[in-house]
């Protein structure tokens, strides 16, 4: 019983605005249990209430006298504004004051990161020493994404075929890659250790394969691996290898 309770439960949220989808998740949740609620008491209420035990002569109605017409608006209206609406301004708020606050590798300490889905692995670029993306010391790696804690990092991401979607759950992020276009996403993780990232759009035969890696390490750890990956790249990394220059020149 425990077991399938935690397996329902969404994994442990790693992440600085992780909360901001979980307490929303939870107020859509309630809210729909609350009004659930409401509906089972006057669905069954109301049955026990004009039911043959009670009230031996039966009373038909349509509903559609005046009365009841303005009863039902009300309540649609109750619900259209406490839940949509509402939901709708929480996610607003959510997406101007978070995590559409882009952070600017201009300004601040960003780790910057191209994302790259195709069928079916996820593979990831730094930009290496030079920091300029689609060179010759990017750091390249496959199903292989590995972050410093509390630092700020920012993804562009496309595919090379079709529609994926990058999906880490421990972070509560999703986004789309798609071929020809360049979308963004940026986290803040909280908490070193290993993680999970999916695909999570159907695109094609070995979707369910497409998962990668995804660890967290401390920011010297972080910095031991890139120095190492980074060295490692520039005696390795081939010029003439096509399948190696996916990148793009990254704009803000
Ligand atoms: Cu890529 Cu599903």
């Amino acid at each position: 019983m425990q077991n399938w309770l935690q397996l329902s439960m969404p994994p442990k949220d790693i992440s600085t605005n992780g909360h901001l989808i979980d307490s929303l998740w939870n107020y859509t949740t309630m809210l729909c249990i609350f009004y659930f609620v409401l509906v089972c008491i006057g669905l069954f209420g109301f049955s026990y209430l004009y039911s043959r035990k009670r009230n031996k002569t039966p009373y038909y109605t349509y509903g559609n006298k005046k009365q009841h017409l303005l009863f039902t608006a009300i309540i649609g209206a109750a619900v259209f504004l406490t839940i949509d609406l509402n939901i709708t301004r929480i996610s607003n708020n959510d997406l101007l004051e978070q995590f559409w606050k882009w952070p600017n590798p201009a300004t601040e300490k960003v780790l910057r990161v191209e994302v790259m889905g195709q069928q079916w692995m996820w593979s990831f670029r730094y930009a290496g020493p030079d920091n300029e993306f689609n060179t010759k010391d990017d750091v390249i790696t496959n199903n292989d994404l590995r972050v410093p804690v509390n630092t700020k990092v920012l993804f562009h991401l496309t595919a090379k075929d079709v529609i994926h979607s990058f999906f880490v759950p421990n972070v509560r992020l999703k986004v789309d890659t798609i071929p020809g276009r360049i979308t963004r996403v940026w986290w803040e993780v909280k908490e070193p250790g290993e993680y999970d990232i999916a695909c999570a759009e159907m695109c094609g035969t070995h979707h369910y394969l497409m998962k990668a890696r995804l660890t967290v390490y401390s920011e010297e750890d972080f910095n031991r691996w890139l120095a190492t990956s980074e060295q490692l790249a520039m005696n390795t990394n081939d010029p003439d290898d096509t399948n190696l220059a996916w990148g793009w020149k990254w704009e803000n």
